[in-house]
């Protein structure tokens, strides 16, 4: 079912162009949530490379790649809001990225340090230019203490930063580094506490089912979780199909080969409704 949305495409653009992120005034239902995080503990609990564990042990820090596998994740990247979204925030015509739930498990979740989302995909996969739109969707409430997304309102308009010197090997990375507590390219602590200082930080707090989107060079981070509680955070990075990298080298799961603009469609069993619409008085 598609709502009206009270709060403009146009209104949320604007809050996107200025602070590059921006919360949406809906969330998914209660329903759509379980039925994702079955979807999600279901992935998990498989052996394959898209499931990535927090390092040295059996904890399922991510899993990757599920829309191009599984046929809820795929109709989720179909939700007509969700395009609709991604369209009005890129201007363009979009294609799925990546899709990614960073599960941020209760007291095992390991952090993610400061960095750039673009800087990964510019270095290591050859994206042109950061006309690409990631959307949030929380799977559990997310609160202060168990790990939310941090991010410095303002940093996407300056461009990549603290990236290391060429090497001049022309090499890539190991792709297991940019899914790790121990990225590849990261921004500094004290560029990101300087930033911080003079533009300040926004948590991405709300309960589950709520929706944020953020840009790709946004400066953000998230800590280790130490509460009892789990953080799954269902990341889809939608990108402009005129913004493809011409021959990326890194897994499918990590980036689609498939640029065919998304065909948006509803499926009843996935429902956004106003942030208040299902809330007990
Ligand atoms: C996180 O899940 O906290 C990090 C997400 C990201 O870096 O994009
Ligand atoms: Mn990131």
């Amino acid at each position: 079912m598609s709502v009206a949305m009270d709060v403009s495409l146009t209104e949320l653009r604007s809050a996107y162009d200025k602070d590059g992120w921006c919360a949406l005034p809906h969330r998914f239902t209660d329903d759509t949530v379980a039925l994702l995080r079955e979807r999600v503990a279901s992935i998990s609990r498989e052996r394959r490379p898209e499931v990535v564990y927090e390092e040295g042990t059996g904890t399922v820090r991510a899993i990757h790649g599920c829309h191009a596998f599984d046929e809820v994740c795929a109709a989720l990247v179909r939700h007509p809001r969700l395009v609709a979204l991604a369209e009005a925030l890129t201007g363009k015509p979009v294609y799925v990225y990546q899709f990614k739930v960073n599960l941020k498990q209760a007291h095992e979740g390991a952090a993610w340090p400061w960095h750039q989302d673009y800087a990964f995909w510019s270095e290591e996969d050859g994206m042109p230019s950061p006309d690409a739109v990631n959307i949030a969707i929380a799977l559990d409430d997310i609160h202060e203490g168990n790990g939310p997304l941090v991010v410095v309102p303002g940093s996407h308009t300056l461009g990549l930063l603290d990236l290391p010197e060429d090497d001049g090997e022309g090499g890539a990375s190991d792709w297991r580094r940019h899914v790790s507590a121990n990225l590849t390219y990261t921004v500094t602590t004290e560029r990101a506490e300087a930033l911080a200082r003079d533009n300040g930080k926004s948590l991405i707090t709300g309960s589950a089912g709520s929706v944020h989107a953020f840009h790709p060079s946004i400066v953000h981070s998230s800590s280790n979780n130490l509460s009892a509680d789990r953080r799954a955070l269902l990341l889809i990075t939608y990108n402009a199909v005129d913004n493809a990298p011409p021959n990326p080298a890194r897994p499918e799961f990590l980036v689609s080969r498939d640029t065919t603009p998304i065909v948006a469609g509803a499926d009843a069993r996935l429902e956004l409704v106003p942030h208040q619409a299902d809330t007990p008085a």
